[in-house]
């Protein structure tokens, strides 16, 4: 059973703080829209000794965002998923009115994992107000390189989602996928800024049978493209059996003419960086941890991954 909290609250005139107590303890999940209902929940189980888990989602829940929430239930502390569409992170309206939209058979997953894990899905008014617009922030190269070169303003966007939620939660614990690993880094940089207390789990990237990394954009891919794009996750490890063998700039022509020639197929960038800085690596350095980030666009649907060379 899952009924809006404030509902409930509103219907029988209880007091935010004992339902949620109450909630915990008759099994039923809590479901909030309201940022300051969550506040008094939060504060309440804070004072408690509660700690805070917090997995920020854009909903249409995929295996990938279950494995963040299993790593969080793990910690056996209070866990808390938000699912919310940002629209200051996306550069195409196009592409925030298409974003795949399923909060009930969300909360259905997520109910099936677990009745303790409490959901936010509040709408772009209550997070907003009434000015829908990302605040500045300066996360120097970071926002002209890949993601960022390719998606003008979207870390702007992420970083003020995910500041709002952390005003909200001020979680102990946040999770975040390896597979968006340039967003790991701008938000380890807003964490390291503003909200020392907060310990980031960073989880591994799930994928599906034949590798391609799970994403809630795999929805628009036809059978034959999903099926293709298996060559994404092969190129990478391609690139990680040989990085001793060929050097980078051959590297790179092999898999972008093997990418290229598949129609319907474009790739948008392959870089290979230092795992720490994201700065530009062309040679190999044997003290250095060195990804490879992937952008193919597959029929216009951009698909990115990434993977540790060495
Ligand atoms: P979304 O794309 O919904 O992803 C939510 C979280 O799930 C992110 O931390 C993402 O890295 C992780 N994730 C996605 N696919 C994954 C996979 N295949 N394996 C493991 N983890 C995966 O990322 C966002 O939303 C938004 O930018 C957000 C941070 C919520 C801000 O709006």
């Amino acid at each position: 059973m899952y009924l809006r909290f404030t509902k409930l609250q509103n219907l029988y005139k209880i007091d935010i703080k004992v339902l949620s107590l109450l909630a915990v303890k008759v099994l039923l999940m809590i479901i909030e829209n309201k940022i300051k209902n969550v506040e008094e929940i939060i504060k309440k189980n804070k004072i408690l000794g509660n700690k805070i888990c917090l997995i920020p989602t854009m909903g249409s829940l995929h295996k990938g965002h279950i494995s963040l929430v299993k790593e969080a239930l793990k910690m056996g502390e209070m866990v808390w998923v938000s699912i919310f569409v940002n629209p200051t992170q996306f550069n195409e309206l196009d592409d925030y009115e298409k974003y795949p939209r399923s909060l009930n058979d969300d909360i259905s997953k997520l109910k099936k994992l677990s009745h303790k894990i409490c959901i936010f899905s509040p709408s772009t008014k209550e997070i907003y107000t009434n000015k829908v617009k990302s605040d500045d922030f300066d996360f120097g190269f970071l926002e002209s390189i890949m993601e960022g070169k390719f998606r003008p303003n979207h870390f702007n966007g992420v970083a003020t989602i995910v500041t709002k939620l952390f005003e909200i939660f001020i979680p102990d614990y946040c999770f975040f996928g390896e597979k968006d690993y340039q967003q790991v880094v701008i938000i380890k940089k807003i964490i390291e800024t503003n909200f020392k207390e907060t310990k980031m789990i960073i989880c591994d990237t799930i994928r599906e049978k034949n590798g391609l990394a799970i994403s809630s954009r795999n929805c628009f891919l036809s059978k034959k493209k999903f099926m293709e794009s298996a060559i994404i996750y092969k190129m990478l490890v391609f690139a990680r059996n040989n990085i001793n063998k060929i050097n980078f700039r051959l590297l790179e022509n092999i898999i972008a003419k093997k990418i290229n020639e598949i129609s319907g197929f474009e790739l948008e960038y392959l870089d290979f960086r230092d795992a720490n800085s994201l700065k530009k690596i062309s040679t190999i350095n044997s003290k250095k941890h060195i990804r490879a980030f992937i952008c193919v666009k597959v029929n216009g649907i951009r698909l990115i991954d990434n993977i540790e060379l060495k």
